[in-house]
């Protein structure tokens, strides 16, 4: 007699039966993900021997991230980003011609609907840090200026935080949209980035620390620049001289993105209106490759 249950008793046999259960799928994609996610799912929990402890210890990080999950708390974000996952998607998503802008990771804290501000208009509704005069071109990838342009601009702080994350600060502190003008040039006044951990007082955290990983990231500034005909880029400036370049808690940085922040003097005549402290100046050109990209941010929840 034929004991049907024995084909399902060894580790591969529960494998190809789980796989083969996808047969019926109806959407060829969502059958091969499918496939794949159980292939390697179980391929993991063969090669590391996963024991009953660690599946459940697997299980409560998993409930205590939906836990702290909510509208503006996204600790799923949070997995992918510190694993370097939202790094990977991006990179097969966004092959780009030479000499365009590379993208980088979007983060938790992009909230839509900044405000649209003049060139050169400050973002810091209250003091932020050391003024940074942050100007440059957004052109083709063959050196045509592009006008009218649209640079979606969000930052930290010099307490490190976002205004996301500060209940009480002004909504519209730190960020703004700004568009080029008719040579393709823009300008802002933000504050020197600085340093700042990721959320850490959550799974994700709990994680880094046991496992001797550091929450911090680079100093940056984000950006989406979005113009008609072209592919909208997500990405980063990065202080060149920032700590933690070498060691971004989730993978993001991009050699091409550093840049230099110069110092000046208040009494510099090229001195932003309003600045009467010491400053600093960061170009930053922007270029965009051609395609039409009329995407709107996938924004699942955010981290606060
Ligand atoms: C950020 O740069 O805003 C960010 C990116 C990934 C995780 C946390 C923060
Ligand atoms: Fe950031």
């Amino acid at each position: 007699m034929t004991d049907t249950t024995d084909s399902l008793t060894t580790p591969s046999d529960i494998t190809a039966g789980v796989i083969a259960s996808y047969d019926g799928c109806p959407d060829p994609r969502l059958r091969e993900l499918m496939r794949a996610l159980v292939k390697h799912l179980h391929a993991f929990a063969t090669e590391v021997g996963l024991t009953e402890d660690e599946w459940a210890a697997m299980i409560g990080e998993l409930t205590a991230t939906g836990h702290i999950t909510d509208d503006r708390r996204q600790e799923f974000i949070l997995w992918s980003d510190s694993l370097g996952l939202s790094m990977l998607v991006d990179a097969l998503a966004n092959p780009l011609p030479a000499g365009a802008t590379e993208s980088t990771v979007l983060g938790p804290f992009y909230v839509p609907g900044s405000p649209a501000r003049e060139y050169g208009e400050s973002m810091a509704a209250e003091p932020a840090g050391v003024p940074a005069w942050v100007h440059g071109r957004v052109l083709s990838v063959d050196g045509a200026p592009i006008a009218g342009a649209e640079l979606d601009v969000w930052q930290n702080g010099d307490d490190r935080l976002y205004a996301v994350q500060r209940p009480e600060a002004p909504e519209d502190h730190l960020r703004g949209r700004y568009t080029t003008r008719e040579d393709g040039s823009y300008a802002f006044l933000a504050v020197r980035p600085v340093p700042y951990p990721i959320p850490y007082d959550g799974p994700v955290g709990k994680m880094l620390d046991s496992t001797g990983r550091h929450p911090w990231r680079p100093a940056h500034i984000h950006m989406i620049v979005r113009a008609p005909g072209y592919r909208s880029v997500t990405t980063h400036i990065f202080d060149r001289d920032s700590e933690y370049l070498d060691s971004d808690a989730v993978f993001a940085v991009k050699p091409s993105l550093m840049r230099e922040f110069v110092t000046h003097s208040p009494g510099d005549p090229d001195t932003p209106a309003g600045v009467e402290s010491e400053w600093v100046s960061c170009e930053n050109d922007i270029v965009l490759a051609p395609g039409d990209d009329a995407r709107e941010i996938v924004d699942p929840g955010r981290t606060g």
